[in-house]
């Protein structure tokens, strides 16, 4: 499973890459205000920090438009991945922009019928909503069970980005499902390093290993 953190913020994004495990990063217009940056500026800061995908939206509604705004997004770098909304108009940019080579994420997905639109389409990567699905009564692990199911029906070659993803148990059942990627906020990637008994066995070892009055480097 890939690992790409949401968020624009390129203290948070630098402290992650670091650890080797991070394969991609993903922004929307609600990180990109929270950041406080210029969209181009912090885009082409994030896609030098990491070799892979990095998920930049656009704005317009209406096709022409969105084909504008990403023409201008994919000059950014190479790894730019335009991300369009689920809409006839973001899908028919999709196709449009998958079928010259760009990657495109689709987002907004909340219904398997939805991704299997986006799959139609070409997209190079579809995210389904996992918690704000929840958050409005709906099971946001059977959307992702489904789509793998439709997915793997046709040998679609579209990735399951599972998105909204609000705690490690939403990584856990979306990795036993098969879902391609999580795009996760920096403090669930830190959550899944963590365990109470990974923390006490550490502390119970160096209490022990003190007793010992033994030194690794001299
Ligand atoms: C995905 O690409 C979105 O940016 C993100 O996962 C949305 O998450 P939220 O529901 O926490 O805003």
């Amino acid at each position: 499973m890939k690992f790409f953190v949401d968020t624009a913020d390129t203290a948070e994004i630098q402290d992650l890459a670091a650890t080797g495990l991070l394969d991609g990063v993903t922004t929307n217009p609600s990180l990109i205000a929270k950041s406080g940056r210029d969209f181009m500026e912090v885009t082409k800061e994030i896609c030098g920090m990491v070799d892979g995908p990095v998920s930049a939206e656009v704005v317009a509604l209406d096709h022409e438009t969105m084909l504008k705004e990403a023409d201008v997004l994919r000059k950014i770098a190479d790894n730019v991945c335009i991300k369009v909304p689920l809409t006839i108009d973001g899908l028919k940019t999709c196709k449009a922009l998958t079928g010259e080579g760009t990657m495109v994420n689709v987002t907004l997905c909340f219904s398997a019928n939805q991704a299997l639109l986006a799959a139609k389409a070409g997209a190079t990567f579809i995210s389904p909503f996992i918690g704000r699905h929840d958050d409005n009564g709906f099971d946001g692990m059977e959307l992702i069970e489904d789509i793998r199911l439709i997915y793997d029906n046709y040998d679609f070659s579209t990735e399951i980005l599972a998105a909204s993803i609000r705690h490690p148990v939403h990584v856990l059942e979306s990795a036993r499902i098969g879902a391609d990627v999580a795009t996760m906020p920096p403090a669930v990637i830190r959550g899944l390093f963590k365990h109470v008994l990974t923390d006490k066995g550490i502390e119970g070892f160096l209490a022990d290993w003190q007793k010992t009055g033994q030194a690794i480097l001299k």
